[in-house]
């Protein structure tokens, strides 16, 4: 897998502020769904306004494959059309009057025909299942809606990497069940997701990856190894994810061979309660 977008040695503080990320680097990882975790304050949505453009780092660089991301004009239209990023209050990036219009901003900003427009916003709603609401306005939304909303806003830009800034706060159970149903058509239609979250179960099952934002920088690696980091998890004021707990259970309790991926989710652990147990495997000699 290619390292699609790259902060190297990033560094950032606002006006007089303490330094936010110093010397920071980072990787996302074409086809790798990535979830970002660290505790409030750490810098989570400061990284991801740097991966996309929003802000620029004071020291260090930012790649596209590996090209120097240039922050005038033409630079950043091109860092837009690789990278979106979807910020965390829909009503921060919701202005428009209806659901098709706001959709619609991005493509007409970058200049495209009126009906490659139409196609993009057509398959941005279809793809967050909105299309019926494609003329309400904005404001009568519910909060759920309005997140799909913006979201939408940023896939009809047709990002390789769509970046989300906790997507799942806010909605009820349901909402971010059918969140994440939309994420993985996402994936699975070639886009790299990477999200900013909270919530350890969440990212052990649904990311391949996961990176702990933590003072002495991002540690990134397999979802099931970074998450059960429990030092890192403690700097980062996490807990360990429920999965993990129950997979070294089960290796305790000689129900998991070593090596074999634990549940990650109550369904996996149904299904492995269903299947029948690994065979011991046999000593040698
Ligand atoms: N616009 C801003 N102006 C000044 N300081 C900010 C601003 N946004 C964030 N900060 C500060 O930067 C640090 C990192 O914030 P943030 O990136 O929002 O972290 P996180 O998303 O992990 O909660 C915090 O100390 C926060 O107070
Ligand atoms: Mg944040």
């Amino acid at each position: 897998m290619s390292e699609l977008v790259v902060l190297r040695g990033a560094s950032f503080a606002y006006e007089d502020g303490p330094a936010v990320l110093d010397g920071l680097d980072f990787e996302v990882r074409e086809g790798r769904a990535l979830a970002l975790l660290g505790r409030n304050g750490s810098g989570k949505t400061t990284l991801m306004r740097l991966l996309s453009g929003g802000l620029r780092p004071h020291t260090g660089t930012l790649t596209v494959e590996g090209q120097p991301v240039t922050y005038d004009r033409k630079g950043l239209t091109r860092l837009r059309t690789t990278v979106q990023l979807v910020v965390q209050d829909p009503d921060d990036q919701l202005f428009a009057a209806s659901v098709a219009q706001d959709v619609s901003f991005g493509p007409l900003n970058l200049g495209l025909p009126d009906p490659e427009v139409r196609d993009r916003v057509e398959e941005a709603l279809a793809a967050l299942d909105i299309t019926a609401l494609a003329d309400r306005p904005t404001h009568l939304l519910s909060y759920g809606q309005r997140k799909r909303t913006a979201i939408a806003g940023a896939v009809a830009m047709r990002p390789r990497v769509l970046i989300l800034d906790e997507p799942t706060a806010g909605l009820d159970p349901d909402g971010q069940e059918r969140l994440l149903a939309t994420l993985d058509a996402l994936r699975a239609s070639g886009t790299t997701v990477v999200m900013a979250t909270h919530d350890v179960d969440l990212a052990l099952r649904w990311a391949d990856d996961a990176a702990l934002l933590t003072p002495s920088g991002a540690h990134t690696g397999p979802a099931a190894t970074a998450l059960a980091r429990t030092d890192l998890l403690h700097q980062a004021g996490l807990r360990l994810p429920w999965g993990i707990a129950a997979t070294r259970l089960l290796h305790a309790q000689g129900l998991l061979t070593e090596g074999e991926p634990g549940p990650r989710s109550p369904d996996e652990l149904a299904a492995l309660a269903k299947a029948p147990a690994s065979p011991p495997v046999p000593a040698d000699g």
